[in-house]
């Protein structure tokens, strides 16, 4: 059976990361693996003191270097408490965003230096990358649309358009900043389709971790 590792999803609000997720997981534990799901911050109890101040629309004074801080702190917790461990136990660690979400949000959406936001980030999770991220790709725009459908918005969703292209932007530049890591989903497909596709990449990245 494979090492520990991680798998990343990545993606704009609304792009269908956790339904995605989801099935990907159902996928491995009907190969015999036991995937752990998390989503910052990871169910500790510092994270999501953490993150309260982070979402709360209350918050709008917030300078983009704490917000920045903030995510790596809470990030640090979680890999410590759970990740690690988890990693130790040799299992596949789903994370629905990691890293890269601060590298899209605070290096490109607010315009703090992507290497100062690369290596904080770096040392918050120990130089532990994962196997593989997949961004599911939606448009700015179609990403608006369904979340106009959800009901309440935290403060990075009520940000203006001109920050979620920013942040789509980053993505792009991700993609062509970590090639071999980064693996770009057409989030308009059907749900099933989509599944099919990293379900696959996936199959790829187990076959070669088996010695
Ligand atoms: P999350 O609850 O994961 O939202 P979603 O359900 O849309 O994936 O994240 C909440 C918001 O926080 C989301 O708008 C993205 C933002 N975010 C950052 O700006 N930086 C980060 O490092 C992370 C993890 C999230």
């Amino acid at each position: 059976m494979a090492k520990g590792m991680i798998i990343s999803f990545e993606g704009t609000d609304g792009s269908g990361k956790t339904t995605q997720i989801k099935a990907l997981s159902r996928y491995l534990e009907e190969k015999g693996y036991m995937p752990a799901i998390l989503r910052e911050p990871g169910g500790t109890r510092i994270g999501e003191e953490i993150r309260s101040i982070l979402l709360n629309s209350d918050n709008t004074e917030m300078a983009s270097l704490t917000e920045m801080l903030l995510y790596a702190s809470s990030r640090a917790q979680m890999m410590e408490e759970k990740v690690e461990p988890l990693l130790k136990e040799g299992k596949i660690v789903i994370l629905d965003r990691f890293f890269d979400s601060s590298l899209a949000y605070q290096a490109y959406g607010r315009d703090l230096n992507f290497d100062a936001v690369l290596s904080i980030n770096l040392a918050a999770v120990k130089n532990i990358v994962p196997k593989i991220t997949f961004f599911i790709d939606i448009t700015p725009e179609q990403s608006l649309k369904r979340r106009q459908n959800a009901t309440a918005t935290d403060r990075l969703e009520n940000e203006d358009m001109s920050f979620h292209y920013k942040v789509y932007e980053g993505y792009k530049k991700l993609l062509e900043k970590f090639p071999e890591r980064i693996i770009r989903i057409d989030g308009t497909k059907e749900a099933r389709e989509i599944t099919n596709e990293i379900t696959s990449y996936v199959d790829n990245v187990l076959k070669e971790d088996i010695r």
